[in-house]
């Protein structure tokens, strides 16, 4: 597993959200929270476990919208971020932060109404596995991420310092066919690649993002995104 000991360590899990999501990160942000949001709706009520849920993004937003949320991950330096983030929203009271693996979740079958991957796919040796634990304990729903093989991102791949698993749509396909999963829709984005966002300011970001936006959602272009939003449900 990619990253596994990298996130354990206390100043990478400080540094986490403002490295990625601070400046032209934000955008980043915001999209990923709409994206599952759009996936999940309506929220209210839902019984959700984001896996790998790191700082708790998903996990707080999901709270703060009513959902019965469980965020689980391996490193205790990243829950202790979420733990942080959720006092400070208020929902500390209203959701449940487990130090867990995702290759073994602690959960009967059919548990949750839907769970959540998001920036974990990446980091994956044997996605079907993950895949087929997440598949377990949710009796309708999976929404995950996965970032593109014939994206920019494949240039700086190998610079990054875990490497990350890059996946084609057929890729992703055969996977869900093996999990027995049916997909309900698949949104790809960002042509321009995250890493080019989140370290320019706000204003250029919101520039190169119209230009992306205008450019994108079109078959070739799809092709070329940086990251796919998968909406999948359990058959
Ligand atoms: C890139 S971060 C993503 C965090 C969060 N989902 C987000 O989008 O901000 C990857 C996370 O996966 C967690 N992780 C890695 N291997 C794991 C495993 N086997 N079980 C649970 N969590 C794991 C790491 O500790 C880290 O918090």
């Amino acid at each position: 597993m990619k990253g596994q000991e990298w996130y354990q360590a206390d100043d990478v899990a400080a540094e986490y959200d403002d490295k990625r999501f601070s400046q032209g990160g934000q955008l980043i942000d915001r999209r990923e929270k709409e994206a599952v949001l759009e996936a999940i709706m309506p929220v209210e009520d839902r019984n959700v476990l984001e896996i790998a849920c790191g700082t708790g993004r998903f996990t707080v937003m999901l709270a703060e919208r009513g959902a019965d949320v469980v965020g689980l991950d391996i490193s205790a330096a990243m829950l202790q971020q979420g733990r942080k983030k959720a006092k400070a929203a208020n929902v500390a009271g209203t959701l449940e932060f487990l130090r867990g693996d995702a290759g073994r979740l602690p959960f009967p079958d059919d548990h949750f109404d839907t769970v959540v991957a998001m920036r974990f796919f990446h980091l994956a040796d044997d996605p079907e596995a993950f895949l087929r634990e997440m598949r377990r304990v949710s009796r309708d729903q999976i929404v995950f991420d996965t970032f593109n093989r014939f994206s920019a991102r494949s240039v700086y791949n190998w610079a990054l310092p875990m490497g990350s698993r890059l996946y084609s749509k057929s890729e992703v396909s055969v996977l869900l066919a093996k999990t027995d999963l049916t997909l309900v829709d698949v949104e790809d984005d960002f042509l321009a690649p995250y890493g080019l966002y989140r370290s320019i300011p706000n204003g250029l970001a919101n520039a190169i993002r119209s230009v992306d936006e205008t450019v994108g959602g079109r078959p070739l272009t799809d092709h070329l995104a940086s990251v796919s939003y998968w909406n999948t449900r359990v058959r």
